[in-house]
């Protein structure tokens, strides 16, 4: 069981307050929407939670399994086991999925182990998941639509199977049967699922070999959450939580929008 708690966080950019005091937390094994207007910062908070560079934290506190992360780099947070899918994914020219995902895991696996693991598992996930094998051998995400780096980005983190993951508008850009394919892939993570599991569609005992993940989901939809179910959802405007609630809340969203809340 793992724990990730952000509490009374607050950060801005470039002089602008983006988070104005921000409490949530995530379980493993459980989802959390994160929805709200635009500019209310959403990416923002999802970008904090892994250290990005041009954001700076002025209050409140990141705690990883009741370690304090608040201002551990990213990739000492990626390490911890963290993971972020950005809302715009970047081109890294010169590097492949492959050499990412071997150089990630060779630290924790002896060589054999991780290049046999990686290979079978990435191109498994890979076809599930349609990402086409081009992508695979060129630089990642280079040339990709934006689905295409949706589901690239999804590959690394069926893969990796961290222990939190911040999906940010997953859903943005990915065709209705690729955002049913990646969202079942995720729902497997979180209920602790391995890529044969994910096949057979059997159910998996709660302490099986795997990690349940636990994933923080921005959305603007409903789509996603029928088939990776929002445990909680969380309004965000302005910087701030106006509103948590359960799945249910989606719906009045969908229905009246965010005016209520703002
Ligand atoms: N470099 C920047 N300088 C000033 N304001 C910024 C900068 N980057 C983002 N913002 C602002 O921060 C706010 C939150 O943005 P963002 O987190 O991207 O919102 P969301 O993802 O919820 O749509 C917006 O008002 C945005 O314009
Ligand atoms: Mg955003």
């Amino acid at each position: 069981m793992s724990l990730l708690q952000v509490i009374g966080l607050q950060a801005e950019i470039d002089g602008k307050k983006v988070l104005k005091g921000i409490d949530i937390e995530v379980e493993s094994g459980e989802v959390h929407a994160l929805m709200g207007p635009n500019g209310a910062g959403k990416s923002s908070l999802a970008n904090i939670l892994l250290g990005h560079y041009r954001y700076q934290i002025t209050a409140g506190q990141i705690l990883l399994d009741g370690e304090d992360i608040t201002y551990a780099t990213t990739s000492e947070k990626a390490a911890k086991g963290l993971f972020l899918l950005q809302q715009e994914p970047p081109e890294l020219p010169g590097v492949t999925v492959g050499d990412l995902l071997h150089a990630i895991k060779e630290k924790s696996l002896s060589y054999e182990d991780s290049f046999q693991g990686i290979t079978d598992e990435t191109k498994s996930y890979a076809d599930y998941l349609g990402v086409n094998q081009a992508l695979l051998t060129r630089g990642i995400n280079v040339g990709a639509s934006g689905g295409e780096k949706k589901r690239v980005e999804s590959l690394q983190l069926a893969v990796l199977r961290p222990k939190f993951a911040i999906l940010d508008e997953l859903d943005s850009g990915l065709d209705v049967d690729a955002l049913k394919k990646v969202a079942t892939a995720v729902k497997g993570l979180v209920d602790g699922k391995d890529y044969q599991d994910l096949q057979s569609g059997a159910d998996i005992a709660p302490d099986g070999p795997h990690r349940q993940i636990g994933v923080m989901i921005v959305t603007h939809y409903q789509r996603i959450l029928e088939y990776l179910p929002a445990d909680r959802v969380h309004i965000l405007a302005d910087g701030k939580i106006v509103a948590s609630g359960d799945a249910s809340l989606v719906g009045e969203i969908e229905k009246v929008g965010y005016k209520s809340w703002l």
